[in-house]
């Protein structure tokens, strides 16, 4: 998949190939991170169980990743399911594994096809056995891919997260009886995100005003752009929307203006 990609998918004239043409292609975020809610709502609004609202938004997963890819976004990281989400009932939180497990299998060709990486950042071990060798398989075949890096947050949270770092830390130091001199590159070494650029974007879908818990070290400076729109109607256009606002920002990061650019 290519940038040339979009200029053959998207007709001339049409809104898609507009706002690409607004994008500048040198000054993308590297990484792009989306909160994506608003499935049941979606669901509510068409008189149909929250379910179908998860089954909908599928299709914006699909084409979220193959635009990022498209792109060259190097880092996609989606909220598919926090800590907090076993509160919902059973049945909602069964079909929502179900739908994960389904996605990575029909979708697992695409991704090699695409030289996507695929990796999962959250607390694996607790997921259902079924769903884990279904992730596992899924990283392990994606794992020598070098285009995007598609990470799905899924049994995340962001507290968890820190609490998981600390504890790595701390084992990691009995192990070699020896205490660590701890600064923020170190701390940072031990999170889920090892090794990856922060959020540069974090999108937020139908318009809560809020972080949920999500990637709370990672966004200490993202900028972040909330959209109305419900998850299952979350397409190329909003994307490029989020991205092209995203390039008029001014990031400070405490210091003067620089026009929005990826490095801090
Ligand atoms: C987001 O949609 C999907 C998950 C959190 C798994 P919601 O299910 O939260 O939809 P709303 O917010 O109730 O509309
Ligand atoms: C955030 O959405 C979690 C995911 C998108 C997976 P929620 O719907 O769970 O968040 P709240 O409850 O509105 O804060
Ligand atoms: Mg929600």
């Amino acid at each position: 998949m290519s940038r040339q990609d979009i200029l053959e998918t998207t007709r001339k004239g049409s809104i898609e190939r507009r706002l690409f043409d607004q994008i500048e292609l040198d000054r993308l975020p590297r990484h792009v991170a989306i909160i994506m809610d608003g499935n049941g709502r979606w669901a509510k609004g068409r008189g149909l169980p929250r379910v179908e609202g998860h089954r909908a938004g599928i299709a914006s997963v699909r084409e979220t990743v193959e635009t990022c890819a498209r792109l060259d976004v190097p880092v996609l990281t989606l909220y598919a399911f926090s800590v907090e989400n076993w509160k919902r009932p059973r049945s909602e939180v069964d079909v929502l594994m179900m739908l994960l497990k389904q996605y990575l299998r029909l979708e697992l060709s695409t991704l090699m096809k695409n030289d996507i990486r695929f990796q999962v950042l959250g607390r694996l071990p607790d997921l259902p056995p079924d769903v884990v060798s279904e992730l596992e398989a899924g990283m392990e075949r994606t794992r020598n891919n070098r285009g995007l890096l598609f990470n799905i947050a899924l049994n995340y949270g962001g507290r968890a997260e820190i609490v998981d770092a600390c504890q790595a830390i701390v084992d990691e130091a009995v192990a070699v009886g020896k205490t660590p001199t701890i600064d923020e590159a170190f701390f940072a070494e031990h999170l889920y995100t090892s090794g990856v650029a922060d959020p540069d974007l974090l999108i937020r879908t139908s318009g809560e005003l809020r972080i949920s818990n999500f990637l709370l070290w990672q966004i200490a400076y993202a900028e972040i752009w909330v959209t109305d729109t419900l998850w299952p109607d979350f397409r190329t256009q909003q994307l490029f929307e989020a991205i092209i606002d995203y390039q008029k920002r001014d990031r400070r990061y405490g210091g003067i203006a620089t026009k929005a650019r990826s490095t801090a």
